[in-house]
């Protein structure tokens, strides 16, 4: 049966009085029952403080973590039943893989066979049945984060907590551990809660997304919301490689127009002062290049990444990145012409830089 996650006015405050320093601030999301949540933000924002609330490591200067509706706040972490895998793996490198998985559940004084039994299940489904005698030194690392997860899933925890647990593999075997995690919480229906640093790793694997800044929860959203309708220049560059291209103008007459030239565009009406400065923003793949396009730039570098080229060409109002096929047959030096389709544009205000309705 899995429970629900409220994270309720979290404000959390490290030391007293004017050296205090305040690393939360009014975080509000409410977890459905076996709902997958990504926290992203980049290092230092204050992820692993809040999952460290929600594990009751830790406890926030104000707030409430219910789980199942109940507060928890004050509760000590055993008696959360709650499971979590970190980056650095922690197993006991004196017992065997089995006694590892089955560490937990002996503390619970759980009988043996049915200790044996879910130490089993849990093997097969992390594909790790062969290595159950083994210590710990003799696997590799990819092996190791299989065994902390057979740890904590072993124990069917009412929520799970994961702290950026792929960071110390390699490229290949990140790619592999991704999909195995999304596997197993189709497979176990836990609620968790995955912290990472890794915008990619976010947008794979969440159902929802919460983007973190200094503390502060900038959008909560569908990995569609965040990448299709970001609430600010700070998520609509935080997500999405390469980055999306702002562009600084105004419109004056219907017209968008950055240094050098008017576009084919108009910022929302209703927008305050149409006058008035707003950011054009434009992913590399929706920016193309057409030959009687009035905004003129010249191709400066020319990257090929196997499906796609990257091709950075320099304007008059700074230099934008274009996502193309890897056909192109663009050279620096190059002059070209860009275009934009209305449908494509994200609208910022130049000041807030929150997104234009
Ligand atoms: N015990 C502590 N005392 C004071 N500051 C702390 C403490 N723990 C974390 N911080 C600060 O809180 C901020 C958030 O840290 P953390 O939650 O670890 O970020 P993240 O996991 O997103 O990298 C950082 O600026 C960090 O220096
Ligand atoms: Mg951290």
């Amino acid at each position: 049966m899995a429970s629900s996650l409220d994270i309720a006015g979290i404000n959390k405050r490290f030391g007293k009085g004017d050296k205090s320093v305040e690393v939360l601030r009014k975080v509000d999301i409410h977890v459905a029952p076996g709902e997958f949540l990504i926290l992203v933000g980049p290092s230092g924002c204050g992820k692993s403080t809040l999952l460290n609330i929600i594990a009751g490591l830790d406890e926030p200067t104000e707030g409430e973590i219910r789980i199942g509706g109940k507060n928890v706040v004050g509760m000590p972490p055993r008696d959360r039943d709650i499971a979590m895998v970190f980056q650095s793996y922690a197993l006991y490198p004196t017992l065997s893989v089995a006694d590892n998985i089955g560490f937990a559940l002996e503390m619970r004084k759980m009988p043996k066979p049915e200790r044996q039994k879910r130490i089993d299940e849990v093997a097969a489904m992390l594909q790790i049945s062969h290595l159950l005698d083994r210590r710990p030194s003799q696997l590799s690392g990819g092996q190791r984060q299989r065994v902390a997860m057979g740890r904590a899933l072993a124990r069917q925890p009412q929520l799970f907590l994961f702290d950026e647990p792929l960071s110390n593999l390699d490229a290949k075997l990140r790619v592999e551990m991704r999909a195995e995690i999304k596997r197993l919480h189709q497979a176990s229906g836990i609620t968790s809660v995955y912290v990472t640093h890794d915008q990619v790793e976010a947008m794979t694997l969440g159902s929802r997304i919460a983007v973190m800044k200094g503390g502060v929860v900038q959008q909560l959203g569908t990995p569609d919301d965040i990448y299709n309708r970001p609430a600010n220049t700070y998520v609509a560059t935080f997500i999405g490689s390469p980055t999306m291209n702002l562009l600084r103008g105004a419109a004056s007459g219907g017209q968008f127009g950055i240094q050098g030239a008017a576009l084919n565009l108009a910022p929302p009406s209703g927008t305050p002062n149409s006058a008035s400065e707003v950011l054009l923003g434009v992913r590399p793949e929706h920016l193309v290049m057409q030959d009687s396009a009035p905004w003129r730039g010249k191709v400066s570098v020319v990257e090929p990444t196997g499906p796609d080229t990257y091709v950075m060409v320099d304007t008059a109002a700074g230099t934008v990145t274009l996502r193309t096929d890897a056909q192109t047959r663009v050279q620096p030096g190059d002059a070209v012409g860009l275009a934009v389709e209305p449908a494509n544009a994200h609208w910022f205000d130049a000041s807030s830089e929150n997104r234009l309705a």
